[in-house]
């Protein structure tokens, strides 16, 4: 704003206390390419996988992981199936250099399985990583150096000529004494990383990455593994493929080289990244368990294989036991997994909307009922048993829930069938209930709710004592005849009745009632099973009447004897409708 006694500066100053905070940041120049071919493409494979949790995902802990939980984070990793496992990065301190020893002379690391140690490019790092690897079986040497554009600006004050010099530099070396442990037996591979390689100019990237090629001698058949990272998000996941497809085009030794992926999740998309990645071209990923890691962490493993898992495709990795996982995870590294974490959070198999609830419902009844060898449920991406996880808690009540997800509930944690007409009149009481406590309520509550409302419900008229005798004529018919004691507050009545069953024939019985007592109720439907806990098996019976006004009215009967059930049942829905 222009103020008419102001001296020039004012203006400047006022002008730029006025420019919108976010113009400060460098929007991301997209690496421009010709007929990408990447999004035609489908993941039809596993890749090679490799786990960064021992070292990246430990660096980025509050409180490191000690030796027996680096040690037991290392066995889970090999259970789980993975190959390739970063142990550390041995010349940076004695404690990771101890822990590197104890896994080689420890004898923990299962023959088909290489670890990688990870080092800067640098002389005395490079010497001191070369003596912690000594009598391994298979490793990956594993060095770096940054290349971005940033990063040579204002770190390194160096040209790309330099940058590229520290990166040959290494290579020549590690060459130079990998040669004897290699002629010694040992399977000794390389890796190249050029950090921050999403904010290095492509063209440049190539050449960098190809002099590391040629310095080591990779040829087809002795690949190197050029690992290019995602240091820090900073772009959209295609214009990160678009990179990648650029890169493999570009760059001369493609056939000698395994092109590896290692995101970082700063945009929170590191997933996609790395899907699009795998798109693009690239053969390998580094990630970690659960997306531990630098800041908001390396790409989620688990998330990328399971995503595989429910498109059809072997992940190669087994999270059949996901439970166990997490709870290692959570104590050796002292970070929380989110209730939201896909395929592991506490909460990922819940549905609390009652639309959710039903549609689940339905796909379990369909999945029966069409012997599918599909999984085909609505809400569901994944059978909840393939992570080791349980229907059971998939339904849970609160005030958003419909009114199948109570009889849900019902029928899947106590055995009782409701009947489909008495699922709004019980789904209501239980809102109300939600409603009242304003938060989710447990199954107990809800089967103590149903108690309360039907079973237990023994006023005022109450049936003391009965008999039914029962004649069958020459074609079959039945007839029932009952008479029983009926209880009204301090008043006992004798009634009796015939009919054609057990339950016409007590419904005939209560016209014998005094005037004033249970008239104009008229049956409309019932419902009967059993239902077992344990070695007890009772029968349960649902009667739904309608009352004087015409208005629905249900109750629910529990006995060891079907026709007590029935008479109790008939006898709760009448109480119910006079309470
Ligand atoms: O994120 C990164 O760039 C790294 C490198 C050391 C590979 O962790
Ligand atoms: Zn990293």
């Amino acid at each position: 704003m222009l103020s008419p006694d102001a001296t020039n500066t004012h203006f400047v100053k006022e002008d730029a206390a006025m420019k919108p905070k976010f113009e400060k940041y460098i929007p991301f120049q997209p690496q421009p390419i010709r007929g990408r071919t990447w999004p035609d493409q489908v993941i039809t494979k596993a890749p090679v996988w490799c786990s960064v949790d021992l070292r990246d995902g430990n660096q980025a802990l509050v409180d490191p992981m000690n030796l027996a939980e680096k040690l037991e984070y290392f066995h889970t990793l090999v259970d789980i199936g993975v190959k390739e496992i970063e142990i550390g990065f041995p010349s940076a301190s004695e404690t990771e250099y101890e822990i590197c020893r104890e896994l080689i002379e420890g004898g923990h690391i299962p023959d088909d399985v290489t670890i990688q140690v990870l080092v800067q490019a640098r002389e005395h790092l490079i010497k001191k990583t070369f003596e912690a690897i000594e009598g391994a079986k298979n490793v990956i040497l594993h060095f770096y150096n940054s290349t971005s554009t940033l990063q040579r600006k204002v770190v390194f004050h160096m040209d790309c000529d330099g940058i590229t010099k520290i990166a040959t530099d290494a290579a020549d070396l590690i060459y130079e004494m990998s040669q004897p442990m290699i002629e010694s037996g040992m399977n000794l591979r390389f890796e190249y990383s050029p950090e921050s390689f999403m904010g290095t100019e492509m063209d440049y990237a190539v050449e960098i990455c190809q002099a590391v090629l040629d310095h080591l001698h990779a040829t087809p058949d002795n690949k190197v593994i050029l690992n290019l990272p995602t240091t820090v998000e900073n772009c959209m996941p295609n214009q990160f493929a678009d990179m990648l497809e650029y890169f493999c085009r570009k760059i001369p030794g493609r056939d000698s080289a395994i092109i590896s992926l290692h995101p970082h999740n700063d945009r929170g998309t590191g997933v996609a990244t790395t899907e699009m990645g795998l798109l693009a071209g690239a053969d390998r990923v580094e990630a970690t368990l659960f997306g531990n890691g630098e800041r908001t962490g390396n790409v989620d493993m688990v998330t990328l294989a399971m995503n595989m898992y429910t498109q059809g495709v072997d992940p190669e990795l087994d999270f059949s036991n996901i439970n166990k996982i997490k709870e290692m995870f959570e104590r050796c590294t002292k970070m929380p997994v989110g209730d939201r974490q896909p395929y592991v959070g506490k909460l990922v198999f819940t549905a609390f909307s009652g639309s959710h609830q039903d549609a689940i419902n339905k796909g379990v009844q369909y999945m029966k009922s069409s012997g599918t060898e599909y999984w085909e449920i609505p809400y569901l991406p994944i059978d909840p048993a393939d992570v080791g996880r349980e229907y059971e808690p998939i339904i849970r009540i609160n005030s958003q829930s419909g009114k199948g997800g109570a009889a849900y509930i019902m029928e899947h944690n106590f055995g009782f069938d409701l009947p489909k007409s008495m699922h709004p009149e019980f789904g209501h009481i239980v809102q109300v209930e939600t409603d009242k406590v304003g938060k989710e309520i447990s199954p107990e509550r809800i089967s103590e709710l149903f108690h309360q409302e039907y079973i237990d419900v023994k006023e005022p008229y109450q049936l003391l004592r009965h008999a039914f005798r029962e004649t069958v004529d020459g074609e079959g018919h039945s007839h029932v005849a009952f008479q029983g004691t009926l209880r009204h507050t301090d008043t006992v009545f004798e009634v009796s009745g015939e009919g054609n069953g057990p339950i016409d024939a007590f419904f005939n019985a209560l016209h014998d009632l005094p005037e004033g007592h249970i008239e104009g109720y008229q049956f409309v439907d019932y419902k009967e099973h059993a239902i077992s806990s344990g070695s007890d098996t009772q029968a349960v019976c649902y009667i739904h009447l309608k009352d004087p006004r015409g208005k629905d009215v249900f109750g629910v009967g529990k006995s060891h004897n079907i026709n007590r059930a029935s008479l109790r049942a008939i006898l709760c829905a009448i109480n119910r409708s006079l309470a």
